[in-house]
């Protein structure tokens, strides 16, 4: 798999305001904020925001294995063939637009095409491949030494940065996520409802990194906050896991 990150169109857009603008150039070192949690817990939104107003890469890890997916689904690859699976996942050339929604699948905009209800059940059943696993793990990680990111999904926490400075777990009430989800795609709720059921499920029981709480993850239950709620939170979960007591207010 090769990943790349373009250069954001507008850099207005990635700068850090106020007192966040500091945090890794203080420290000196990159951070890894990592947020997992299940589907329509709010990652996406509060992830692309945190990275936003911290200047950091932001990277969504299930735009990955949908783009794995979406791609097994065009060849006719048989979900269940790991061994082409984890072909297709090495040879894969996804690029992300820094900042911003756009994804790339060897050089087509997928953006949209990813994001439909088969390549959601299919990424999910993508992702118990271990071969896929260990092919996008070398690449998250790859991308995360080289500079700050926050990054999302499901085994973040637990298995791509288990050292990661700061991780959340992001959870909120299975109806209203299937509520958002629904709002997010046009879908009747539930039916969404049912699907993110399963896919749940699919990803919490699978042997290979299965979707659980890292021990020192920070739970936070987003069911009755406002986006900008979660990001204050999670904001300042940053700030005290990187000032080390002396730094900011
Ligand atoms: O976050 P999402 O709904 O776009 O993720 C799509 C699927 O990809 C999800 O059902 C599980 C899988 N996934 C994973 O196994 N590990 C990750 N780090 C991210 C996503």
């Amino acid at each position: 798999m090769d990943t790349s990150i373009l250069p954001p169109q507008s850099s207005a857009l990635h700068e850090p305001r106020g007192i966040l603008r500091s945090i890794a150039a203080e420290t000196q070192k990159r951070l890894i904020v990592a947020i997992d949690g299940p589907a329509g817990a709010g990652k996406s939104t509060i992830a692309r925001a945190i990275a936003q107003r911290l200047g950091f890469t932001y990277i969504d890890t299930g735009a990955m294995y949908r783009a794995v997916a979406l791609w097994a689904l065009r060849v006719g690859v048989d979900l269940d063939d790991l061994h082409r699976l984890e072909q297709l996942a090495k040879e894969a050339r996804i690029e992300f637009a820094a900042g911003e929604i756009l994804v790339r699948l060897n050089g087509e905009d997928v953006t949209a095409a990813i994001r439909e209800p088969r390549v959601s059940e299919a990424a999910s059943k993508v992702s118990m491949a271990p071969g896929v696993r260990r092919a996008m793990r070398e690449e998250q990680r790859r991308i995360g030494a080289t500079q700050s990111v926050v990054m999302e999904g499901r085994d973040i926490g637990t298995v791509v940065f288990p050292d990661a400075q700061v991780k959340i777990y992001l959870d909120a009430a299975p109806e209203i996520r299937a509520v958002r989800r629904a709002t997010e795609t046009g879908a009747a709720v539930a039916e969404i409802a049912q699907e993110i059921a399963e896919r749940d499920h699919r990803d919490r029981t699978r042997t290979e990194a299965p979707l659980t709480q890292a021990p020192d993850a920070e739970y936070l239950d987003t069911t009755r906050l406002s986006p900008s709620e979660v990001e204050e939170a999670i904001l300042k979960l940053v700030r005290e896991r990187t000032s080390n007591g002396k730094g900011h207010h």
